[in-house]
């Protein structure tokens, strides 16, 4: 995985285990003396941190599950069960719904680094494909988890989502039933929905070893971007990366547990303590935060089957980004024009979640069409273009030349001022 290993085995266990799989030779290559870009920032953790809360949300699903029951007549009293009568149900509850959301706000910043850093570009596309593939996992498996507690936004949420497979010409009928396995959202629906909520973390756990697999071939990138040229560009994985990546974790998981235990119901939807009703729309039905923008694209166009095609272009171009951005220059520290895009970019997504959340008409419409207009421009076009217009700033000729020029200048400032005094 990392190259050959320089691990030696002290134990005789070790030794013995060793030369029949060689697994702690493994984890040494890859976690203790793997070279890392010495420059990383905080913003390089969040990878750590993304598989610290894949590991909550395994661990807490599954007691979950040792207590659930899913069947539409059960399923909501069951969830209250957990809540009032198992033993840490409540907190068990609130770890995973909770963890799903964290887990979104650490992949989401994961993705727009990459996005600043260019870090899917050449040699790292097939990385940032899986990372892509994970993406949708988690979207497939969010969804499903929220269904499971069959409260009123549960339900409504399904059928809105699942009605949208009718828009596909000829089939979209028969398509939607089959994913049913009825004719409206129901116990089949809820039953499926259980089993691939429990089975799809585990293919997205899959997914996340050959994302590190990958990672360890080409390397990480940095915030310079420039490739590592020599052995003064990196530091071994521990103890460096082993700490910073834990202190991070430390204070993300602080926040966690500010969430869990002070605002545990901050992110969730009133409407859904209210058991499915068939017979009852709510008056708004809005998904959880992290779909918010994908749901305002949804929702910008006024066709039914347009929306679903939007949509899902939405995240498409995301899979061919590395050929669509054409600048071979990859971190945004040394492209003045692509940084100020690039923010342009965080402030779209940020009002289209807003306007996901609000009701699909008048001047929420429009701007929900202006905005999806533009994310589309920022990478069908702006992105391609940039690459041939931009003028990058000149970069530094290494890594560490970068890190030396920055202490240097630090050392400077801190002579000059002690001259003046
Ligand atoms: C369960 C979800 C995920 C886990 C556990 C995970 C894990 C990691 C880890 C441990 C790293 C190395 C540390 C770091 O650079 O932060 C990494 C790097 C990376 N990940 Fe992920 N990842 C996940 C999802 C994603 C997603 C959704 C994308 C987006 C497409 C993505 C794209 C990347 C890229 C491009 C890198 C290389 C970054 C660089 O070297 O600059 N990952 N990932």
């Amino acid at each position: 995985m990392s190259g050959p290993s320089t691990y030696q085995p002290q134990s005789g266990f070790a030794k013995w285990m060793e030369r029949r799989l060689p697994v702690l030779g493994l984890m040494h290559s890859s976690f203790v003396v793997f070279p890392n870009p010495r420059n990383l920032n905080y913003w390089w953790t969040f990878g750590g941190i993304l598989a610290i809360f894949l590991v909550i949300q395994l661990v807490t699903g599954i007691v979950l599950a040792m207590h659930y029951t899913p069947h539409v007549d059960f399923a909501f009293n069951s969830v209250e069960h957990i809540m009032r009568n198992v033993n840490y149900g409540w907190m068990l509850r609130y770890l995973h719904a909770n963890g799903a959301s964290m887990f979104f706000l650490a992949v989401y910043i994961h993705i727009f680094r990459g996005l600043y850093y260019g870090s899917y570009k050449e040699p790292r596309e097939i990385l940032w494909i899986l990372g892509m593939i994970i993406f949708l996992l988690m979207m497939a498996t969010a969804f499903m988890g929220y269904v499971l507690p069959w409260g009123q936004m549960s339900f409504w949420a399904a059928t809105v989502i699942t009605n949208l497979f009718t828009a596909i010409p000829l089939v979209g009928e028969s398509v939607t039933q089959w994913l049913w396995g009825g004719f409206a959202v129901d116990n089949p629906t809820l039953n499926r929905f259980y089993s691939l909520h429990y089975l799809l973390p585990f293919a997205i756990a899959g997914v996340v070893m050959l994302h590190i697999w990958a990672l360890h071939v080409v390397g990480s990138n940095n915030p310079t971007g420039i490739s590592v040229k020599s052995s003064q560009d990196t530091l071994p994985f521990h103890p460096y990366f082993t700490m910073k990546d834990g202190f991070a974790a430390v204070l993300f998981l602080i926040l966690f547990a500010a969430l869990v235990f002070y605002a545990p119901n901050f992110l969730v939807e009133p409407v859904n303590y209210i058991p499915a009703n068939p017979l009852q729309t709510p008056p708004h039905i809005v998904p959880e935060w992290y779909f918010l923008p994908f749901y305002a694209i949804l929702r910008a166009i006024p066709d039914k089957l347009g929306g679903v095609i939007a949509m899902f272009a939405s995240i498409f171009v995301l899979f061919i980004l590395p050929w669509l951005d054409t600048s071979k220059v990859r971190s945004a520290k040394y492209r003045p024009l692509y940084r100020q895009f690039f923010w342009v970019l965080v402030v779209v997504c940020l009002i289209l979640g807003y306007l996901g959340a609000k009701p699909a008409e008048g001047g929420y419409i429009i701007a929900a069409r202006i905005f999806t207009a533009y994310y589309f421009l920022h990478f069908l076009v702006i992105l391609p273009v940039l690459g041939l217009v931009e003028k990058p700033k000149e970069r530094p000729p290494s890594i560490s030349e970068a890190v030396l020029a920055k202490t240097k200048s630090k050392g400077g400032d801190a002579q000059a001022s002690a001259a003046a005094q």
